[in-house]
């Protein structure tokens, strides 16, 4: 029998950063607002003098987008940092005059200069924004409280964007007026969001983002709702099924208007999909150097079942016709889920892929043969089997088809791959498409890195997922132990070749698995396993030539390194 011994427990990934957190890079300042940053490094950086940014925690208010996500600056010389964050921004200031809260909303122009309080402070933030323009959504915060907005984007209430806010005191609020403030209770978005599995690996609490322990992945051809990985980028939205409507808009005929009962009507059609997450693997990248993202690692992708009607039968009723693709080229969707400027999350796909008669997307009721969970979209998401996690728009809203893609922050800004040599002074998101297809990709779920694996036991079971995007078909699996020198052929399990309905609609992945003898004279092992598809397409080997500063698309080589434990006789020696 096989006896693996982990020497590590499962434990959470280190990092907790959030996909927020973007460096602002140039060329999207006109769309983004850094909140905060501080005087000093601002001053030095017009200077010339090229403070680096360390740390930068996300930040903008993207001005056409959906992410309100703060740039922050490290500052160089920490020893000068010597007062306590909470003690600059809560502690009273009594040189400072007393202001009440309508004077404070008599600033909320650049003319009046822009002023927000936060804990009883009062800050003026004028030259902040005006060094800034183009961050419209920043004013949305001018004149009030600063506590709704970190509410919502919990992960913004830290020591260095407080520290930043604190150089910009100019007084204090009126007793009289923190009180009335403490009376408004600061509701946190996110206390709707439903119960989650503990043995989820949460990466992001607020908003919710979690993968499932690898092993569990190869245990099931598909996943079980609730281990599905959870990828919001907003809180849940609370929505009603007798109220809930799906707007079809932008084709001749008008607008449609469905209720959930009205959708049931359209055939069920039913297909098994993975979908996976373009920062799927991000943390091999982190290993090469530091991406901004999320810390995923090899469990943000998933397989079930998903029913509902077809988006291209529910287009068609609503007077698509073939003679739209003369002027139309993309189908929008819009989430239900806002940020606190109103901002919904959307995607688009090809409108090729939508009234694709192969391309099976569906506007999907039911995962796994229930209601699809809170997590997941309820009451319907799109399924955009073959292409990447994000154009798959949860809590559906709208569908727009279009001539133009999806202008939200995450079509346009996000989700799209770079070379290795573009970094965040030089990336300009507009020379690269949008991920849409997902390319080939393969992972060893069992054994886990590090595990122990007795010599007594003479022999190891390698298991893993393969999958590849656009419905190709994962063709081949080989595994290698000793890190790429020699290779065997993997066993597919749960889905044979050939048993996709037609070409080019492969949407679920290929579980696989390999038993083989421990080699006699090894101390350890380095596995690795690679994927084929039936385009012949193949994983790269290694990371660095792949890197991007998104850590999107991380497919190299999957390596596992496992040690091998020599028997041990009665009195413990080893034989
Ligand atoms: N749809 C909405 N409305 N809001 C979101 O935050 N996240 C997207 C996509 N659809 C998202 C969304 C991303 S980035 C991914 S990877 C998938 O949903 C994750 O789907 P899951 O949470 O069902 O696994």
């Amino acid at each position: 029998m096989l006896l693996l011994r982990r020497c590590q427990t499962l434990t959470r990934f280190g990092s907790r950063n959030t996909e927020r957190h973007l460096r602002v890079p140039s060329a999207v300042a006109s769309c983004a607002v850094r909140l905060w940053s501080s005087r000093e490094e601002q001053r030095s950086q017009q200077h010339g003098r090229g403070l680096s940014w360390r740390h930068t925690l996300a930040g903008l208010l993207a001005g056409t987008g959906a992410v309100l996500a703060y740039g922050l600056h490290h500052h160089r010389h920490k020893a000068e940092q010597a007062d306590s964050i909470g003690d600059k921004t809560a502690t009273k200031d009594s040189t400072l005059p007393i202001f009440s809260q309508e004077e404070v909303t008599k600033h909320r122009t650049l003319a009046d200069r822009v002023w927000v309080t936060y804990k009883g402070g009062v800050y003026d933030i004028t030259d902040f924004v005006a060094m800034h323009p183009g961050g419209d959504k920043i004013m949305l915060a001018a004149g009030g409280a600063i506590e709704p907005f970190w509410a919502l984007y919990a992960v913004h209430n830290q020591e260095h964007v407080l520290d930043m806010l604190a150089e910009y005191k100019v007084g204090e609020l009126s007793a009289e007026d923190q009180k009335k403030q403490q009376t408004v209770k600061s509701s946190d978005p996110y206390s709707s969001d439903p119960e989650r599995h503990p043995v989820l690996r949460i990466n992001n609490l607020k908003p919710f983002n979690a993968e499932p322990p690898p092993e569990i992945l190869s245990d099931s051809y598909i996943t079980p709702s609730a281990l599905f990985f959870k990828r919001n980028h907003l809180p849940v939205p609370q929505v009603d099924p007798a109220s809930y409507r799906l707007h079809v808009e932008g084709l001749p005929g008008g607008a449609l208007t469905l209720s959930l009962d009205d959708l049931k009507k359209f055939p069920k059609h039913t297909i098994t999909a993975t979908l996976q997450c373009a920062g799927n693997r991000r943390s091999e990248m982190n290993k090469v150097k530091q991406v901004k993202g999320l810390n995923w690692g090899i469990a943000a992708i998933s397989n079930a079942t998903w029913s509902g009607a077809r988006l291209r039968d529910v287009l068609q009723a609503a007077g698509y016709h073939p003679d739209v693709a003369q002027w139309a080229r993309h189908v929008q969707f819009e989430g239900l889920d806002k940020d606190v400027t109103g901002t919904t999350y959307g995607a688009s796909i090809p409108l090729n892929k939508a009234v694709s008669e192969e391309g099976d997307v569906l506007l999907a009721y039911e995962m796994n043969g229930e209601d699809i969970p809170a997590d997941h979209g309820y009451p319907v998401r799109a399924v955009v089997p073959g292409t990447v996690g994000a154009r798959n728009v949860k809590w559906l809203g709208k569908v727009i088809v279009s001539a133009e893609e999806s202008n939200s922050h995450w079509q346009q800004n996000d989700y799209k791959g770079f070379s290795p040599g573009t970094d965040w002074d030089t990336v300009d998101f507009k020379t690269a498409p949008a991920i849409q297809e997902l390319p080939i990709q393969s992972a060893i779920t069992q054994p886990a890195d590090g595990a122990v694996v007795d010599r007594s036991a003479e022999e190891v079971t390698i298991k893993g997922y393969a999958w590849s995007g656009g419905g190709r078909e994962v063709v081949r699996v080989d595994v290698s132990l000793d890190g790429g020198k020699t290779w065997q052929v993997a066993q597919l399990r749960g889905g044979e070749r050939g048993q996709a309905s037609s070409p080019g609609r492969a949407w679920a992945w290929k579980l696989w698995e390999v038993t083989a003898p421990l080699p006699p004279a090894a101390q350890e092992l380095e596995l690795v396993c690679k994927a084929v598809d039936d385009s012949y397409n193949m994983q790269p080997d290694s990371v660095p030539p792949i890197w991007n500063l998104r850590g999107v698309l991380s497919n190299a080589w999957h390596r596992v390194n496992v040690k091998i434990r020599e028997d041990e006789d009665e009195d413990g020696d080893e034989e």
